[in-house]
């Protein structure tokens, strides 16, 4: 974990395999130390910035609450506040901030304005999604299966929907982790073919194998796992109609959960649209662990932030904790 002192997250390939297992380990450590009253702030002094050019409920306020837990400050920054919003560069606007600050956290549409802003700052940049991936929403996914089902590896995961950011993060952190991930999309929706490129060959390193199923209930087939997302993402509002009828047979309902392990959990990034991409029977089932996977977030990210913006020993002594 010391290795990830400086860097930054924008896709999950960011981190090595072993690197994501003790973010995992540190996060749990995290989680187990918040519930039991332990106050741990080895972030005192440092300060995370904000810039969501997209609505947010969890990312916003898990960073924010976990920051301030970690004993720092958070910054938030509207692009109508700051000169960015009149013109001055992605470029100029990283580096002036670079010199204040301790780290950036971005939710915007293009993974290039992620990709430009950590170019230019010494900082790390925490991308908290982009119309190509959300690397932090798969470092809780990973955290909640690794708690509710053990051992990530050889576990089956089915994703059934849109070939989007979420799937494409978490194709990364299946591939990592060893996890058997199936993906059913429909024709046209399917993910982009450089994650299946880079999830395939970490894949071959851990065992993971990634598999793509026409029919949505072949991929769910015998699965500890079901996962969905939206049917339309932000900044996809237009297509909704067009998408809503392209997606209808792959809903998430109590037939498609009764093709996977009896024990099987329903798993979804959230926000979530009862009746659309999953039935509220599921979502709000008693197979569905979408709230104590939206609570991971904060606590993935605690482990994120103390890896990325901590002090080198510190990670350490916490790891022998
Ligand atoms: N899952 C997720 O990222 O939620 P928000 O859009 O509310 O941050
Ligand atoms: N795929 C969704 C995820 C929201 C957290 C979106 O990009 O809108």
């Amino acid at each position: 974990l010391t290795s990830c002192e400086g860097k930054d997250l924008l896709t999950l390939t960011d981190f090595s395999p072993e690197e994501i297992t003790s973010l995992l380990d540190l996060a749990y450590v995290l989680k187990k130390d918040h519930k039991n009253g332990t106050t741990y702030q080895p972030l005192a002094g440092k300060t995370l910035a904000m810039i969501f050019d997209k609505p947010s409920t969890r990312t916003r306020v898990s960073f924010e609450v976990g920051m301030v837990q970690l004993g720092g400050h958070v910054m938030n920054l509207n692009r109508q506040d700051i000169q960015m919003g009149r013109g001055e560069t992605v470029e100029d606007t990283a580096k002036v901030l670079s010199r204040y600050i301790d780290g950036i956290l971005i939710r915007t549409f293009d993974h290039q304005t992620v990709e430009t802003l950590a170019k230019h700052t010494s900082i790390p940049i925490i991308n908290g999604l982009t119309d190509h991936y959300h690397p932090c929403q798969a470092l809780a996914d990973l955290l909640t299966l690794q708690e509710e089902k053990g051992n990530l590896s050889g576990l089956k995961l089915a994703y059934i929907g849109d070939g989007n950011n979420v799937l494409h993060s978490l194709m990364h952190g299946a591939a990592a982790t060893g996890i058997h991930l199936a993906i059913s999309t429909p024709p046209g929706y399917e993910p982009l073919p450089i994650v299946w490129k880079e999830a395939n060959e970490l894949a071959k390193k851990t065992g993971s194998t990634i598999t793509f199923h026409p029919n949505p209930y072949t991929a769910a087939e015998n699965a500890d796992a079901i996962y969905t997302d939206v049917w339309a993402s932000m900044g996809q509002e237009k297509e909704k109609e067009k998408r809503l009828q392209d997606f209808m047979d792959y809903q998430v309902n109590q037939a498609l959960m009764d093709k996977a392990k009896t024990d099987a959990i329903f798993l979804h990034c959230l926000p979530a649209y009862r009746e659309w991409e999953v039935t509220a029977e599921v979502l709000d089932g008693p197979q569905s662990v979408v709230f104590n996977q939206a609570e991971n977030r904060l606590h993935a990210q605690k482990a994120l932030l103390v890896a990325l913006l901590g002090e080198r020993q510190v990670v350490s002594k916490e790891m022998d904790h």
